[in-house]
């Protein structure tokens, strides 16, 4: 197996609409920014949406993946240089629950791809279907998002716990999305990590908060990542602040990445 710098990283949440996509899609900016290589794949295989978020109608997609003859590289589309993304479908239903034969065609195409950037993160759908648990449970990392409101601490909380005690998935770093202040992010976290570690004995990482940001809900309606649309936002700046401290996650811990494949159970040649 070659020496692995990839970091690959599963964002994923226990109810639906907290963010994921606007975050996967900004973190990339980000991570471009600062002169990082990211490919976005976008997971929500029901209900694709990154390129809706972007504004653009990619030719081929995860779907066209799956037909003899078709290599991620005739399906990645670039963003911007550096930047890339997987895209997904909407409305193909047997896609929403992909059996395990279609999963390794998938990523036995892909994970060569993969290893030649620097992050890998998937966008996943909401809730625990068997494909959300499958895809979280291949990457080195996931990154759960949860707001403040109770039902999405408690939908996170169980998502992590089947995770924890059925796949053996223990590595969990948080984001806060759509909180009003430092305070309310940091009750929100606090929670999230009592509950794990009094019930699960897990210790959860805090990755940072992201404001509620109505610029956020501008950037969605004119189709252009709040990054571009406004770097200078709160939200932008949080943003920038989470991949820099993704970096250094991604720093601190080379030699475990490098020992490990980008996704579990599929080496890359
Ligand atoms: N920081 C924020 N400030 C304000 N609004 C936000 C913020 N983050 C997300 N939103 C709102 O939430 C909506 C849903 O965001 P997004 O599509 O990224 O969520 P999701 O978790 O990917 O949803 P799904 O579970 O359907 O995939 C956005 O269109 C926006 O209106
Ligand atoms: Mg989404």
């Amino acid at each position: 197996m070659n020496h692995n710098n990839t970091l690959s990283l599963a964002v994923m949440s226990g109810k639906g609409g907290v963010g994921k996509t606007n975050i996967v899609l900004n973190l990339g900016y980000a991570l471009q920014q600062a002169e990082m290589t990211a490919l976005l794949m976008d997971c929500d295989l029901g209900l694709a949406n990154l390129d809706v978020l972007l504004g653009i109608s990619p030719e081929k997609n995860l779907h066209d993946l799956l037909q003899t003859g078709v290599n991620a590289e005739d399906v990645v589309c670039e963003i911007e240089d550096g930047f890339d993304m997987l895209p997904a479908t909407s409305g193909v239903p047997e896609l929403v629950e992909m059996d395990e034969d279609m999963q390794d065609i998938l990523f036995k195409k892909l994970v060569n791809l993969a290893g030649e950037y620097d992050y890998l993160m998937l966008d996943l759908g909401a809730g625990i279907s068997h494909t959300v648990l499958s895809f979280a449970s291949l990457t080195q990392l996931r990154i759960v998002v949860v707001t403040p409101e109770p039902t999405s601490l408690t939908d996170s909380y169980a998502m992590i716990k089947v995770l924890t005690t059925q796949h053996d998935v223990k590595d969990f770093l948080v984001i806060v999305n759509q909180a009003t202040s430092a305070d309310e992010a940091k009750q929100t976290y606090e929670r999230l990590a009592a509950a794990c570690k009094n019930f699960l004995n897990i210790d959860l990482r805090n990755l940072g908060f992201i404001h509620q940001d109505r610029t956020l809900v501008e950037s969605v309606r004119r189709q252009t990542p709040l990054m571009k649309f406004a770097p200078q936002a709160p939200a932008s700046l949080d943003i920038k602040a989470l991949a820099k401290k993704l970096m250094r996650y991604r720093e601190d811990n080379r030699d475990r990445i490098a020992g490990r494949p980008i996704l579990k159970d599929f080496p890359s040649l």
